[in-house]
């Protein structure tokens, strides 16, 4: 299991730096956990995390290698802050700065031209949803998204439903399933084998259970909940007991 924290905009430094501490100080068995902090906050929770075996990732990077890109950050920038991964095309992203499945395949081409693996977000709109199209939307995201040539190993998916972002609304299991169900296809059909995909949208220690019993989810993405460590660890937990009922 893989449950990755993205903290998004927040917290402010001081909190992010006792954050940091109290997730290195657990452990999970059957749990890989992966924070995405703001990307000025990286050094210093490269240092927090040292030895915790929590990855580190930044949420966004450049297309470009480097240049004249006033206020970006390149996937090498990451790397050398400590970043061994980078989440690419979040809904956020999608939706508040255009971003085109052309455009996140090829942030995250030059990802793994930087040495970084990365993981990718999927999912669709409510309005998508309830015309039936959500699952044709997915895989056309995917279609995009998704560099061609990528290996399996460097790759993680996320599936969230942009309607289950932040709103405290969680996809039944019935959806995640079938959705689940249809990226694994996808991915078998691109010869992509091992490919962990993660479930994110009002992911909760009330909810972790349910959606880690749904066998095609491989973790989570965590947004708000990643923001309280008592949250966060006790998803961790229901992920250490997904992976032991696996076994
Ligand atoms: P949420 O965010 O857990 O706050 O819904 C998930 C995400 O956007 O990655």
């Amino acid at each position: 299991m893989i449950i990755a924290a993205n903290w998004k905009m927040n917290p402010p430094l001081a909190e992010a730096g006792a954050l940091a501490a109290a997730y290195a100080g657990a452990t999970f068995n059957g749990v890989t956990r992966v924070l995405f902090p703001p990307a000025p906050y990286l050094v210093q929770m490269a240092m927090r995390l040292d030895g915790s075996g929590i990855l580190l990732g930044g949420q966004d990077c450049h297309q470009a290698v480097s240049g004249a890109h006033t206020g970006d950050v390149s996937a090498a920038m990451l790397a050398s802050c400590g970043a061994g991964m980078v989440l690419i095309g979040h809904s956020e992203r999608r939706e508040a700065h255009g971003e085109s499945d052309g455009l996140v395949a090829a942030k995250a081409g030059t990802a793994l031209a930087e040495g970084l693996s990365v993981m990718i977000c999927v999912g669709e709109t409510l309005d998508q949803r309830e015309a039936g199209d959500a699952e044709a939307v997915v895989t056309a995201q995917l279609d995009g998204s998704v560099p061609d040539g990528i290996s399996a190993d460097r790759l993680m998916l996320a599936y969230e439903p942009v309607w289950a972002i932040g709103t405290g609304k969680v996809a039944g299991v019935e959806e995640i399933s079938d959705m689940h169900g249809a990226i694994r296809s996808w991915l078998a059909g691109r010869g992509l084998r091992g490919v962990p995909v993660l479930y994110g949208g009002s992911v909760k220690p009330d909810n972790a259970d349910a959606i880690f019993a749904v066998a095609d989810v491989d973790g989570a993405l965590v947004g708000g909940a990643s923001l309280k460590a008592a949250d966060f660890d006790a998803i961790c937990a229901a992920g250490t007991r997904a992976a032991a009922a696996r076994g």
